[in-house]
């Protein structure tokens, strides 16, 4: 039986494929389960360099107008990475962890590649949440 969190990690991968990163060469992917599917998104750069979205944020606004609900687990991987690189540069940005707080909870399980399996508040303690 495969991890269900292994599922999400090669889909993650597998969506940094597309991502479109000609200034930085540096493709991420990120995958969310939630509402009973995979919703998968890579990093959107642009020429005026401000403009470029996270691979977090793309997968997270596709599973927001999926109607998909609650995130249920997250996975995220920096493929150009080099091997043994250190946790800061495997690891979502700060926006895009307030991003998932919206949408997720403390305990939503979050896996890293190279890293490894934490929650999110492991990577956002004391998040602003409205509600
Ligand atoms: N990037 C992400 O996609 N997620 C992060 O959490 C950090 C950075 C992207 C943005 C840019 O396209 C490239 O990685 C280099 O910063």
């Amino acid at each position: 039986m495969i991890d269900p969190m292994d599922e999400l990690l090669e889909a993650a991968v597998a969506a940094a494929r597309l991502a479109y990163c000609p200034y930085s060469k540096f493709r991420v992917g990120a995958a969310i389960r939630a509402g009973g599917r995979i919703h998968a998104g890579a990093n959107v750069e642009n020429a005026s360099y401000g403009l470029t979205v996270c691979a977090e944020r793309t997968a997270a606004f596709a599973a927001v107008l999926a109607g998909a609900g609650r995130f249920e687990a997250i996975a995220i991987a920096c493929v150009d990475a080099p091997g043994g690189s250190p946790p800061s540069l495997l690891s979502p940005c700060g926006a895009c962890r307030q991003v998932f707080a919206e949408f997720a909870d403390d305990a939503t399980p979050v896996i890293v590649l190279g890293v490894g399996r934490m929650t999110l508040a492991d990577l956002l303690p004391m998040a602003f949440r409205l509600r």
